[in-house]
C-alpha cells in the first residue's frame, strides 16, 4: 500500500526519532511507560528555560517529591525557594496548586485526555497536548517554538508569527499521528533543536528534507518570519541592603513581597517601587534612617515586559529599632525563595562580581 504524504512524513521522521533522540531524565526509554508527572513537570520547567538548565531542577525536584501526592502535601515556600532562579514564579504557585488538584480532583493520578488536563492549574494548551501525548500516547497535537519553526519551514509559511499560529497549528494538527503522537511531537522539538536550528540549519541531514518547501526554495534559514515587538522599556528602583549584628552572626533585612504581582510572594531586598519615572524619589521607601552607600554599579535585570535598573545601596543599622521585614543570617541565604534578580542585588552588596 502507498503512504498518503502525511504518512510518509510520520514515518521518516519517527524513523529518525529512534535513532537520534536525545537522552533526556524526563524521557522514558523506548517502549517503556513514561511518568506522568515527570513528564508534566519537565514541560512546566521547560516552558521557563533551557534543557540544559531544567536538568538540575528537574532532578532536584524529583529527589525531593517524587510523586505528585508529596508535591502537594509540601509548604508552598518549599516549593518557591526550590524553583528559586527558574522566573516567573507564578508558574511555582500554580504548579503547586495543580498538584493539590490532580490529588483532590483526580486521586494522584493525572488524566489523560486533553480537556481534563486543560481544566487543571496552569496548564494551557500546549502542556494539555503535550502531558496527553508524551504521558498517554493520546493523539493530540503540541506546537511550541520548536514546533512552529519546522513547520514555517516544511510549508514555507510566509505569514509573520504570531498571524500564522493557526495555520502552523492546522498543519502539525493534519501529521499528526495516530499512534506515537507523543513521540512524533518530541521528534519535532528535537529536530527544532538539532537540525531545524533557528540559523544556519542542517538541512543535509534532516529526514525531511526532500518534502521542505523553505528548504527547496533555498529560504529554510529565513522563517519563521517575526513581527517586529515592541522594544522593552526599562525601570528604575532602589534596592536597600541593611545589615545589622544579630545574635548567631551578620543579617541582612529581607521582606516578603505581596502576594499579587511580578514575583508575588518572594523574598526580596527591599525596594522601592519599580516606574518608568527615573527621577521617581525611591529614598521615601528606604526601610531605615542609616547612612547610606551607594554600590557603584546598578543591577540589570531583564523581565518579559520590561528591563530593570537598581540602584543598589548599602547600610548598617547600630540599634534593634523596629523595622518591617524579616532579619536572615547571611550565611542562611539560599534558604531563602530570592529570585534571580534579589541574588544579583546580594551579590552586588557584597562586592561579589
Ligand atoms: N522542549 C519542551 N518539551 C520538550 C520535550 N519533551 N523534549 C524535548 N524538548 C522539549
Amino acid at each position: 500500500m502507498t503512504k498518503t504524504p502525511a504518512q510518509t512524513l510520520q514515518s521518516d521522521l519517527l524513523d529518525w526519532y529512534d535513532r537520534h533522540r536525545r537522552i533526556l531524565p524526563w524521557r522514558a526509554l523506548p517502549g517503556a511507560p513514561a511518568d506522568p508527572y515527570a513528564v508534566w513537570l519537565s514541560e512546566i520547567m521547560l516552558q521557563q528555560t533551557t534543557v540544559a538548565t531544567v536538568k538540575g531542577y528537574f532532578a532536584r525536584f524529583l529527589a525531593r517529591w517524587p510523586t505528585v501526592a508529596d508535591l502537594a502535601a509540601a509548604p508552598l515556600d518549599d516549593v518557591l525557594t526550590e524553583w528559586a532562579g527558574l522566573g516567573y514564579y507564578a508558574r511555582a504557585r500554580n504548579l503547586h496548586k495543580c498538584a493539590n488538584a490532580v490529588v483532590e480532583r483526580h486521586g494522584g493520578r493525572f488524566p489523560s485526555e486533553e480537556a481534563a488536563l486543560l481544566a487543571l492549574p496552569g496548564i494551557g494548551r500546549y502542556t494539555a497536548a503535550a502531558v496527553a501525548a508524551i504521558a498517554f500516547d493520546r493523539q493530540a497535537t503540541v506546537v511550541d517554538g520548536n514546533v512552529e519553526r519546522v513547520i514555517s519551514r516544511l510549508h514555507a509559511i510566509q505569514d509573520p508569527l504570531p498571524d500564522s499560529r493557526p495555520e502552523i497549528y492546522r498543519r502539525a494538527a493534519e501529521i499528526t499521528p495516530v499512534r506515537r503522537a507523543g513521540d512524533f511531537a518530541q521528534a519535532m522539538m528535537d529536530l527544532g533543536a538539532t537540525v531545524c536550528t533557528p540559523r544556519n540549519p542542517s538541512c543535509m541531514v534532516c529526514p525531511w528534507s526532500a518534502h521542505c518547501a523553505a528548504r527547496i526554495a533555498g529560504i529554510a534559514g529565513e522563517l519563521p518570519h517575526k513581527k517586529d515587538k515592541k522594544p522593552r522599556p526599562t525601570r528604575y528602583g532602589m534596592a536597600f541592603w541593611l545589615e545589622r549584628e544579630g545574635v548567631g552572626g551578620r543579617e541582612v533585612l529581607l521582606r516578603r513581597r505581596p502576594e499579587e504581582g511580578l514575583l508575588g510572594g518572594m523574598m526580596e531586598i527591599p525596594s522601592s517601587p519599580w516606574t518608568e519615572d527615573d527621577a521617581a524619589d525611591g529614598w521615601s521607601h528606604a526601610p531605615a534612617q542609616v547612612a547610606w552607600e551607594a554600590v557603584d554599579e546598578p543591577v540589570i535585570h531583564v523581565f518579559t515586559h520590561f528591563r530593570l535598573e537598581l540602584d543598589v545601596m548599602r547600610g548598617a543599622m547600630l540599634g534593634r529599632g523596629p523595622v518591617d521585614g524579616v532579619w536572615a543570617r547571611l550565611d542562611r541565604l539560599k534558604d531563602y525563595a530570592l529570585p534571580t534578580v534579589m541574588t544579583k542585588v546580594v551579590k552586588a552588596a557584597r562586592g561579589k562580581a
